[in-house]
């Protein structure tokens, strides 16, 4: 019989236990839904709302319980049809009646929105941890390579030349954000809604701060509706998983780009490319790919958990236990993504003659060939109409603006003078970007 079974006269239909049970996707909640029950019960003996000897039992046989889950000694059932009221189930089989009262005060609806809280909190940190292993990595590989030049691209036009150190700190300050939009979401996530009750609250003299205490939480919810239909912190994390992976998909795409036979800027370690099953040259970039393709389903899981609450009337309704399947796998997603594409950009080897010679084609000089001559005395409008005309010259006859004769130059303005090779060398292009922010070398090792 069902824990809930007293008003009814009939078993459940088995196709509802399957349909209706939760067992296969929120058993790996076990150890927050124990610590829960630990808090609960412990609060419960305190506030003398249940004899205190029986708290001190039944904390003591959820310890049991956890210990015996972790050593593989227990098998759920379908038929409790979720972790919380498996739990609950094993307690009782353990110790009777005294097992029957760790869920006063409590109901599944406040359980299950603390449970997930603190399971989300834990994922946070993971993730938080990796996104620090992975900055510190783009750091060091950032400070090795500190003075390689590469071109930068728009519209992935060739555009101007940037140190390729100072294209991998920008992803780095992305990272850096996601992290402490990590950090902020753990925070909001971070408050117990037990005492919620079902919806309205409890008639129990509870002790709602000290359980949140317990758990390391940092405060109570103030509204028992909200405490207990509020599924914002899941819907977030899912926003915070889908800006990292959008992040790493960026990245990844400019990997497979750069490691192509076109760009040749870097080459992937043999132990991070696979090969082709008919192809024998083939050294294909794949866990660049599968972290760009990975994107796509964790954007599905913040779509599909915005899409689930969008109708729901308050407070707790049975679509809501959809929320876990979505959060899981676009943190699992996460959790698998970030270290092996940390460790692929670790043993990534970098072509910085290729990358150099890159950014000497492609007249990525330019615009600092116009603004030699407007620190000559000429508008910027004319400068960037006469270097136009130059590099209309320069496609024809197949040179570089630096391989201009000084005649040449002077023919299209009298400003020109011999300092112009100088003025257009990449090392120029580069280190005159000296604002903050820019691409110059001191303004890099300052950015590290
Ligand atoms: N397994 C449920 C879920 O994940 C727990 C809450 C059930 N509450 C209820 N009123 N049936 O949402």
């Amino acid at each position: 019989m069902k824990l809930w079974g007293g008003r009814f006269s009939k078993e459940t239909d088995s196709l509802v236990d399957d349909f209706n049970s939760s067992i296969r996707f929120d058993a790996r909640m076990y150890r927050q839904d124990i610590e829960g029950s630990i808090a609960h019960a412990t609060m419960l003996g305190k506030q003398e709302i249940i004899p205190y000897e029986n708290s001190v039992l039944i904390v003591k046989t959820l310890n049991e319980i956890l210990a015996d889950i972790e050593d593989g000694k227990v098998e759920f059932s379908v038929d409790a049809e979720d972790i919380h009221m498996n739990v609950e189930k094993l307690l009782i089989e353990r110790i009777g009646d005294v097992g029957k009262q760790l869920h006063t005060g409590r109901s599944r609806n406040d359980q299950v929105a603390l449970d997930l809280r603190l399971y989300l909190r834990e994922q946070c940190d993971d993730i938080c941890d990796m996104l620090m292993e992975l900055t510190k990595t783009l750091k060091a590989l950032a400070s090795k390579n500190i003075s390689v030049i590469m071109p930068g691209y728009t519209h992935l036009q060739k555009a101007q030349p940037i140190l390729f150190s100072h294209h991998l700190l920008a992803y780095l300050e992305m990272y850096r954000r996601d992290i402490s939009r990590l950090r902020e979401c753990r925070e909001r996530l971070n408050i117990s809604p037990l005492g919620s009750g079902a919806l309205a609250g409890t008639t129990y003299p509870l002790d709602r701060e000290y359980v949140a205490e317990m758990l390391n939480m940092d405060g109570v919810t103030v509204n028992s509706l909200d405490g207990v239909s509020d599924r914002d912190f899941a819907i977030e994390v899912c926003f915070v998983m889908s800006m990292i992976m959008m992040h790493t998909s960026r990245f990844a795409e400019e990997i497979i780009l750069w490691s192509s036979n076109e760009f040749g800027f870097v080459e992937l370690d043999d132990a991070f490319s696979t090969g082709s099953s008919i192809m024998p040259q083939k050294k294909n970039p794949d866990v660049a790919e599968l972290a760009r393709g990975k994107t796509g389903r964790v954007y599905g899981d913040l779509i599909a958990l915005l899409t689930v609450m969008k109708g729901l009337p308050l407070a707790y309704n049975k679509d809501m236990q959809e929320d876990k399947e979505q959060v899981f796998d676009a943190v699992d997603t996460v959790k698998m993504t970030l270290p092996v594409f940390t460790k692929m950009l670790d043993t990534m080897t970098v072509n910085s003659e290729t990358m150099r010679n890159a950014a000497l084609k492609g007249f990525t000089n330019a615009t600092d060939a116009a603004d030699y001559l407007v620190k000559n005395g000429m508008p910027f409008r004319d400068a960037h109409k006469v270097i136009g005309e130059i590099v209309a010259y320069c496609i024809k006859s197949n040179k570089a603006i630096e391989d201009m004769s000084i005649g040449e130059f002077k023919s299209f303005s009298e400003l020109f003078e011999n300092d112009i090779y100088e003025a257009v060398s990449l090392e120029n292009c580069v280190n005159l970007r000296d604002v903050t922010g820019g691409t110059a070398t001191n303004q890099v090792k300052q950015q590290l």
